[in-house]
C-alpha cells in the first residue's frame, strides 16, 4: 500500500472489518473501521480519508446514501463498494454515482490489494496532475504578469476580453516586451486552456523546413522524410497556435497559410488526405507590419484573418513605473534561486533602472538583475554594482520637463532643483554637476528659496 495512505472500512459484520483490515494493514497505512453507516459518515466529516471501502447493506444508513454524500461533500475521497453474491447490479448502480469500483463477497484478498493499490495510486496521479495545472495557471495567469502602469492595465483589459473568444489576435511589441507571455495568458484564460499551447518561431527556420514543420509531412514527401510526422496544426487541434516572428514568412507560405485559417483544413506535404483542425490563432511581431502591408511584403488577406483584435505592449521606456516591480520580483526570483537573500533595491538604484532606455525591454532588465544577483556579494546591491551603462544613465538621463514661455528665472530653479533630487541634496555634487561654485550655489538656492 502507499505509504501515508488513509482508509476507512465500513461493515457492520465484525469479522468481515477485521479481515479487511488484517488484510490492507501494512507500513505506513492508517486505516479506521466502523460498524455502521452513520459511524462512518461521522468519521468522513472529521477527517475525510483518500479512501472508504464500504459495504452496501448496512444498519442506519445503508452504503449507498453514504455514498452519495461522500461524493457530494468530499470530492478527493475514493469509494469502493462491498456487495454480496447475487446483488451484483446494486454494485453497478454504485459505480454510476461515483464509486470508482466494487468487490464481491467473499473477498479474494488479492485482488482486494490490487484494486486497493489501483485506486490510490490513480488517485495521487490525479492530485498531482491538478497541481501542476494550478501551477500552470499561475505561471502564465494574470498574478505573473507584472504591471501597474495605465499601459499594462488596458493590455490586461484587452486580454481579459478577448481571452474567451476564438478570435485571431495580432500582438505587437518591439523584442522583450512580453508578447509571449501575454500569447500564454490569452490561451490559459481561454476555454481552450487544457488543449496545447503550441508556439512557432517562423523567424527561425527556412521557408522549406518551416512549411513541414506547420503542416507536418508524409513519408517520403522529399528527401530524408523517412517517416511521416505531425505538424503543428495538428499538434494544435483543440488548442492554441502561436506564430512568433510571423512578419518573417515567405509571401508563399502566406497563401498556404491564409487557406489553413479560412477552412481549418489543410494537407501534410506530400499528402492527399484533408485533415480538419480547430485551432485558435495568435501571432506576434515586433516590426512594423502595417508598413509591410503597404509595401507589398505581407498579405493584406492573411494580414486582416490575423489582425482581428490587435494587442499593442508598450515598450518599458514607455512604463517607467512599472520598472520597480519588475526589477523587486526578478530581484526575489533569482534571490530564491541563487539562495542569496537581498534586500530590496535601494531608491537610486531603482532610479538608475528608470532612466535606461532599455533596448531589450523586460527580457533585458531581467537578465540584468540575474547578473547583479549572481554576483552580488553582501546584502544589497548599490548603483556601483550596476552596467557601466547604467551607472552612468543614473545621473543624466532622467529629463524634466520645462513648459514653454517659462521664465529664465524659473527654469534655472527648475534646473537647480532637479540636480539636488539627483545627488540626493548633496551641495557640492550639484555644483559640480551644473558646472557652478559651491557658493555660487548657495546663493542661487537663497535667491530661489530652495533647501
Ligand atoms: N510584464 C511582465 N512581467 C513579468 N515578466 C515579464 C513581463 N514581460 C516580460 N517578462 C519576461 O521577460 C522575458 C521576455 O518576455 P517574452 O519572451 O514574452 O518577450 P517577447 O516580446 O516575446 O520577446 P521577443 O520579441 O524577443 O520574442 C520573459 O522572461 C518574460 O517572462
Ligand atoms: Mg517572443
Amino acid at each position: 500500500m502507499p505509504a501515508g495512505a488513509r482508509i476507512l472500512i465500513a461493515d457492520d459484520e465484525a469479522n468481515t472489518l477485521e479481515g479487511l483490515r488484517w488484510a490492507l494493514e501494512g507500513a505506513g497505512v492508517a486505516i479506521q473501521t466502523a460498524g455502521d453507516g452513520e459511524a462512518a459518515w461521522r468519521l468522513v466529516q472529521s477527517d475525510p480519508p483518500d479512501l472508504l471501502l464500504t459495504d452496501l447493506r448496512m444498519p442506519k444508513l445503508d452504503g449507498m446514501e453514504l455514498l452519495r454524500r461522500v461524493r457530494d461533500a468530499h470530492p478527493d475521497t475514493e469509494v469502493i463498494v462491498l456487495t454480496g453474491h447475487g446483488t451484483v447490479e446494486s454494485a453497478v448502480e454504485a459505480m454510476k454515482r461515483g464509486a470508482v469500483d466494487y468487490l464481491i463477497k467473499p473477498i479474494n484478498i488479492e485482488e482486494l490489494r490490487i484494486t486497493v493499490q489501483r485506486v490510490l495510486d490513480t488517485a495521487r496521479l490525479r492530485r498531482e496532475n491538478e497541481d501542476l495545472r494550478r501551477q500552470l495557471d499561475a505561471k502564465y495567469g494574470f498574478e505573473n504578469i507584472i504591471g501597474q502602469s495605465q499601459a499594462m492595465q488596458q493590455v490586461f483589459h484587452q486580454v481579459r476580453q478577448v481571452a474567451p473568444t476564438r478570435a485571431s489576435v495580432l500582438i505587437q511589441g518591439e523584442s522583450g516586451t512580453g508578447k509571449e507571455l501575454i500569447a500564454h495568458a490569452i490561451h490559459q484564460n481561454s476555454p481552450r486552456r487544457r488543449q496545447p499551447f503550441i508556439a512557432v518561431n517562423c523567424g527561425a527556420l527556412s521557408p522549406t523546413l518551416l512549411e513541414s514543420e506547420l503542416f507536418g509531412h508524409e513519408r517520403g514527401a522529399f528527401t530524408g522524410a523517412d517517416q511521416r510526422r505531425k505538424g503543428r496544426f495538428e499538434l494544435a487541434h483543440g488548442g492554441t497556435l502561436f506564430l512568433d516572428e510571423i512578419s518573417e514568412i515567405s509571401l508563399d507560405l502566406q497563401v498556404k497559410l491564409l487557406r489553413v485559417l479560412q477552412e481549418q483544413a489543410f494537407e501534410r506535404v506530400g499528402g492527399t488526405e484533408t485533415l480538419r483542425i480547430d485551432i485558435r490563432v495568435i501571432a506576434a511581431t515586433n516590426r512594423d507590419i502595417d508598413a509591410m502591408v503597404r509595401e507589398e511584403r505581407f498579405r493584406e488577406d492573411l494580414f486582416y484573418r490575423l489582425n482581428v483584435v490587435r494587442i499593442v505592449v508598450p515598450p518599458l521606456r514607455e512604463r517607467e513605473e512599472d520598472i520597480p516591480l519588475l526589477a523587486n520580483a526578478f530581484l526575489r526570483e533569482f534571490s530564491e534561486i541563487n539562495g542569496k537573500p537581498l534586500r530590496p533595491l535601494s531608491p537610486k538604484v531603482i532610479a538608475a533602472l528608470q532612466a535606461h532606455r532599455w533596448p531589450g525591454n523586460v527580457r533585458q532588465l531581467r537578465n540584468v538583475i540575474e547578473g547583479l544577483v549572481v554576483m552580488a556579494t553582501g546584502r544589497e546591491i548599490t548603483v556601483k554594482n550596476l552596467p557601466p551603462d547604467l551607472r552612468d544613465a543614473a545621473p543624466h538621463g532622467r529629463t524634466i520637463a520645462l513648459p514653454a514661455g517659462i521664465s529664465m528665472r524659473e527654469a534655472e530653479k527648475e534646473i537647480i532643483r532637479a540636480a539636488l533630487r539627483e545627488t540626493d541634496g548633496n551641495r557640492a555634487r550639484a555644483a559640480k554637476m551644473l558646472g557652478l561654485g559651491r557658493k555660487t550655489l548657495y546663493r542661487k538656492m537663497d535667491l530661489y528659496g530652495l533647501d
